[in-house]
């Protein structure tokens, strides 16, 4: 099929495309149209003298997101590298708008553009964000397969909760009392590593979230990915290499994309070096002298990994936070029993966390005890006992927010543009 990603294969050849046309210049004797097919933007150029007046006639009258066939013949660009245009013979449109297309040239706010949210889906910075986002998911897949990860499909309707309870979706579920819409597909991994080793998801997850940042969703995308006989240190070289694969594969498949964007290159070409390392508790003192008032057991709250993240050009492991704002399941450290075996990944640039992951506690009567410190109800969580009662092993894994990540190498200033279309506390629609 011939499309506008490929018209560089047809130069000197006659070739019908199908698409939109986006913008439209010129008048009387030349017309350049705007044109983009899904798979790239070109300009069709209209010139009077070498079309029929039916022809120029259509080019006058089309009008901002017509959908059209149009007949041409594919050249270079004369001055830009890389650039084919079409000079236009034939002009068929399939549909001419007569509406006006509600998102102009000019600049609109962001609640407008997040209401046209189904139309503003077309504008090419729209499409540069969720191509990337594409080849962040293959990526991710491609990563973990070649590692031995197989795909186990965790549930979203479930009985208990996997991070906490105050930021879960409930409804009533027949007679059977409430289900929760799924935080992280986790739990269910650590059954699944027991038949297959290594596994992972990737599905949509749900947080009841009352936050209105910038880097907050109520529906997003998570990556879990979990592994028997892994400690923290193997499981972070886990996290770091699937983090390099990504951006190496966004380098290769959306320079085009990420110049649409005007991302800077320079950040994220560093992500090929090691990440760096410290603790918490380091953290925390850097902080302290950035003039945070950070408590020493503490979480970082969405500033202070800025303020951190800024510091570095590379992303940034924060190893064992204090147990109590971590969860239930993460194996403490048995140098000191108030860390959590946990690191969370941070994104440099001011981005913050992309990915949290621990060891897990694998000892049955130290898993029970934490089950009743956290009040979470045990009939629930028999079955994930059971895991540390029939051959339990040392194991860890991870969670990566799809949004985050795609925040982070788009360049975005929020995560609300990452995703096709957000849910957040104040937005369900469209
Ligand atoms: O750190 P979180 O809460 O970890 C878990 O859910 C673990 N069960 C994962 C695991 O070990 N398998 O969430 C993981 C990631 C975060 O690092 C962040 O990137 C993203 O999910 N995330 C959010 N993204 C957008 N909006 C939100 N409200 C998010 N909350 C977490
Ligand atoms: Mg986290």
């Amino acid at each position: 099929m011939i499309t506008i990603s490929n018209l560089k294969n047809f130069v000197g050849q006659e070739v019908t495309i199908q698409g939109w046309m986006f913008n439209k210049r010129g008048s009387g004797k030349i017309y350049f149209l705007q044109l983009r097919d899904g798979s790239g933007i070109t300009q069709g150029i209209v010139e009077a003298s070498s079309v029929s007046p039916e022809t120029l006639a259509q080019a006058e009258k089309l009008t901002m997101e017509s959908s059209l066939k149009v007949t041409g013949l594919v050249t270079k660009h004369p001055k830009l590298a890389d650039t084919y245009e079409l000079q236009i013979k034939e002009i068929a449109p399939i549909q001419l708008v007569t509406a006006e297309y509600p998102i102009a040239k000019k600049e609109h706010g962001i609640e407008f553009l997040m209401d046209n949210r189904h139309l503003w889906l077309r504008s090419s910075r729209q499409w540069a964000i969720q191509r990337i986002r594409n080849t962040i998911i293959n990526a991710t897949y491609e990563y973990l397969n070649r590692e031995n990860f197989i795909k186990i499909d965790s549930p979203i309707l479930t009985p208990n909760a996997c991070e906490g309870t105050t930021e879960l979706f409930e409804m009533e579920y027949f007679d059977m009392g409430k289900a929760y819409l799924t935080q992280s597909g986790q739990l269910y991994l650590e059954a699944a590593i027991f038949s297959f080793g290594r596994c992972f998801d990737f599905g949509p997850v749900f947080r009841a979230e009352k936050s209105k940042t910038r880097r907050h969703l109520t529906e997003f995308w998570m990556m879990d990915a979990e592994a028997a006989f892994v400690d923290l240190a193997s499981n972070m070289q886990i996290e770091e290499k699937l983090v390099r694969h990504i951006v190496k594969s966004v380098f290769e498949k959306n320079l085009p994309e990420l110049k649409i964007l005007e991302r800077a290159l320079e950040p994220l070409q560093k992500v090929d070096a090691p990440f760096i390392h410290i603790t918490h508790a380091e953290a925390v003192k850097e902080l302290h002298a950035m003039g945070s008032d950070i408590k020493d057991d503490d979480d970082l709250g969405g500033d202070d990994e800025t303020l951190l993240t800024k510091k570095y050009d590379r992303p940034l492991f924060v190893e064992k936070y204090p147990a109590r704002v971590k969860a239930f399941y993460m194996k403490r450290d048995p140098s000191n029993n108030d860390l959590a075996l946990c690191a969370d990944l941070l994104a440099p640039e001011g981005y913050g966390e992309i990915i949290g992951g621990s060891q897990r506690e694998d000892d049955y009567d130290t898993l029970l005890k934490r089950i009743h410190e956290h009040k979470l109800p045990l009939e629930h969580f028999q079955w994930y006992l059971d895991l540390r009662k029939f051959g339990s092993v040392p194991h860890s894994g991870f969670g990566a927010g799809l949004e985050r990540l795609v925040t982070w190498i788009c360049g975005l200033e929020h995560v609300r543009e990452s995703i096709p279309f957000p849910r957040t506390i104040y937005r369900l629609a469209p």
